[in-house]
């Protein structure tokens, strides 16, 4: 089953008479600056007649330097996407309660559905600023210890609301699991300032945490990501994943990319400014935003379907939320001013 996602396909892009070249993606929630020069420099580099490690090791043990997490507590994945799979295929039967703390990104529930498992669904409401529970994450956690899930999924921050919880909130839910595991996906969070350190959370046990280097190292193309988690789990998922596939390019260039803290900086630094700005500027529109710690703005516009083909229109892409279930709104990636400058003309021009 196909999920849908920001990104617009050059199928589309030449169906609206737009080209590439002209094209700015706010879809998507990337580094906005762009692949790091040395990881391109080594994707050059690679011989593609070898075959990629299986291990992963040089990575996981970059990896392990800069989280301080031991190696055999990390795997690494063609995308934060297939963990997400692997995680469903190895801890759900038929018919077990899978909990998802939603709206959220769609693959978890994809996921869920492909091994004919239960899904609750826990909804955040708009009134609430999309937080689960208003006072903290209590109903989830009463929610979750009468439903005994097998997996749980939390997205933090979370895709599309950009809804950050705090530590405390998410050791409640940790809490709450039991002998089942909580997924925190943490795609987004170098992107979150002062963000909290949830590896000190892997100690209770029951914790996965899965981060990508696809967005804040924009490596989209290439699909890298990895799982930080109990020794017994990452076991557990390696049994189950594919020989090689992680492949030597996504290898290289992940090495290469976690050396350069320059580039990663000012991609951060561009993606927060770009962010502040277009949150400025749309709340001027009049326009309703969603308070947001990741690089991503959840917009009311009234109908985000026709503000999104209205804008593919002149250029620009937007993601229309329809498939989180909210289809009055759009998500906007943040990038350099700009180019926010640009796609803010173009909206004030579409919006009805
Ligand atoms: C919350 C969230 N998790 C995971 C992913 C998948 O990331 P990857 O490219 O590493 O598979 C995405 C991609 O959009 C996402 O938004």
């Amino acid at each position: 089953m196909r999920i849908p996602h920001g990104g617009v396909s050059p199928r589309e892009l030449k169906f609206m008479g737009v080209s590439a070249g002209h094209f700015i993606d706010f879809s998507v929630n990337i580094n906005p600056l762009g692949t790091s020069p040395s990881a391109m420099d080594a994707i050059a580099r690679l011989d593609p007649s070898s075959y990629p490690d299986p291990d992963s090791g040089e990575i996981r043990r970059a990896l392990a330097r800069m989280t301080g997490v031991a190696p055999d507590q990390i795997v690494v994945g063609n995308g934060s996407t297939e963990l997400i799979y692997l995680l469903a295929h190895t801890y759900l039967n038929k018919g077990d309660r899978a909990v998802i703390l939603s709206p959220t990104f769609g693959e978890y529930e994809a996921a869920c559905r492909l091994v004919v498992a239960r899904i609750e669904l826990i909804h955040s409401k708009e009134e609430d600023g999309f937080r689960w529970d208003a006072g903290g994450v209590g109903a989830a956690c009463r929610k979750i210890d009468r439903l005994r899930p097998a997996l749980i999924f939390l997205c933090n921050p979370n895709n599309p609301t950009g809804v950050f919880l705090e530590r405390a909130a998410v050791a409640e839910l940790a809490e709450a699991a039991g002998d089942g595991l909580l997924v925190l996906d943490e795609a987004y969070i170098s992107f979150v300032e002062s963000a909290w350190e949830s590896t000190s959370l892997l100690g209770m046990g029951n914790l996965v945490i899965l981060r990508s280097l696809t967005k804040d190292h924009a490596l989209a193309g290439l699909r890298l990501g990895y799982a930080l988690c109990p020794p017994a789990v990452a076991d557990a998922l390696v049994m189950g994943q594919p020989s090689w596939s992680v492949n030597a390019a996504a290898q290289a260039a992940g090495i290469a990319s976690l050396a350069d803290r320059a580039h990663l900086s000012r991609g951060l630094a561009c993606a927060s400014e770009g962010k502040r700005y277009l949150d400025g500027a749309l709340r001027e529109l009049g326009l309703k935003v969603t308070p947001s710690a990741a690089n991503f703005l959840l917009v009311e516009v009234g109908d985000g379907a026709e503000v999104r083909r209205r804008l593919l229109h002149r250029g620009f892409g937007v993601r229309d939320c329809a498939s989180f279930g909210l289809p009055r709104h759009i998500r906007i990636g943040a990038r350099s001013v700009p180019e926010c400058r640009r796609l803010v003309c173009a909206l004030k021009k579409v919006l009805p």
